[in-house]
């Protein structure tokens, strides 16, 4: 299965931060962002990996990452986003790079405290589809919320004023090879931007859809709240260890 890591964007909730580079070279605690997704796929096996950049400091993600041998990886595949189309949109520059493969698309601003490993290999065995994760949270509003009847998901509602459940659909997405003609159907929402959450009520629409409950804790830092509670999260994960 092959990686892909969504660092395009304009960060512009961060601003001024976000002003002279991009939000995934911020650090959170001891090393950039982007660090964090990029270890969470290589633990769970993912060694062909793509990061998709945009914006003025693209050049600087080749600077920091090279080939990643930092993460033992023997290289690193880059492609770059015009503006900030949406996640969908920046995942849809990756076609070319799945080459009909399944893959797993992990947000460059998520982090989490777990392994996927086993949600991987469970999705190689899934005949088709995709499949992503939930967490319980207390603010459902910021995320995409899936609506739960009984133990299927029915709907995924983007940052509903109304959530109908506690649950946020995190930033790590896997997918057959179907997804990039999903894609091609999509339409700009309200915000202009092609939704990563219509592709999954695509999929939850035709029955193809598998879900788990994460383990561990799980964040976004895309906010001024958001990254500074990752960082505090990554330096109490870090230090317990020592
Ligand atoms: O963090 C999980 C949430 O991420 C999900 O619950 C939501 O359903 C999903 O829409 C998304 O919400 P956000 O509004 O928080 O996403 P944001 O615009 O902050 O983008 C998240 C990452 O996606 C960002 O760090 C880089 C990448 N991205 C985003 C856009 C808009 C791109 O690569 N290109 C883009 O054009």
């Amino acid at each position: 299965m092959k990686g892909i890591i969504l660092a395009g964007g304009l960060g512009s909730r961060l601003a001024p931060l976000t002003k002279i580079t991009n939000k995934h070279l911020l650090p959170v605690y001891d090393e950039p962002m982007i660090y964090y997704p990029i270890r969470t796929l290589v633990e769970a096996g993912i060694n062909d990996i793509l990061i998709v950049t945009g914006g003025n400091s693209a050049g600087d993600f080749l600077r920091l990452l090279g080939n990643g041998k930092e993460f033992g990886l023997k290289a690193i595949n880059y492609t770059y986003q015009e503006g900030e189309g949406g996640i969908a949109e920046a995942l849809g520059l990756a076609e070319h790079f799945a080459d009909n493969q399944k893959i797993i698309v992990m947000l460059g601003d998520n982090i989490i405290e777990g392994s996927i490993k086993q949600a991987v290999s469970d999705f190689e065995k899934q005949p088709k589809g995709s499949k992503i994760f939930l967490k319980e949270v207390s603010d459902p509003h910021r995320f995409g919320v899936p609506v739960i009847d009984g133990k299927k998901i029915t709907a995924i509602e983007e940052k509903p004023k109304k959530p109908k459940s506690n649950y946020a659909v995190i930033g790590i997405y896997m997918y057959d090879s179907q997804v990039f003609d999903i894609i091609k159907t999509l339409k700009p929402s309200d915000r202009g931007e092609l939704e990563i959450t219509d592709v999954n009520n695509a999929y939850i629409k035709s029955n193809m859809m598998t879900y788990e409950i994460i383990d561990g804790w799980w964040t976004d830092a895309g906010t001024f709240e958001s990254l500074f509670h990752a960082t505090k999260l990554v330096h109490a994960k870090k230090t317990s260890k020592k």
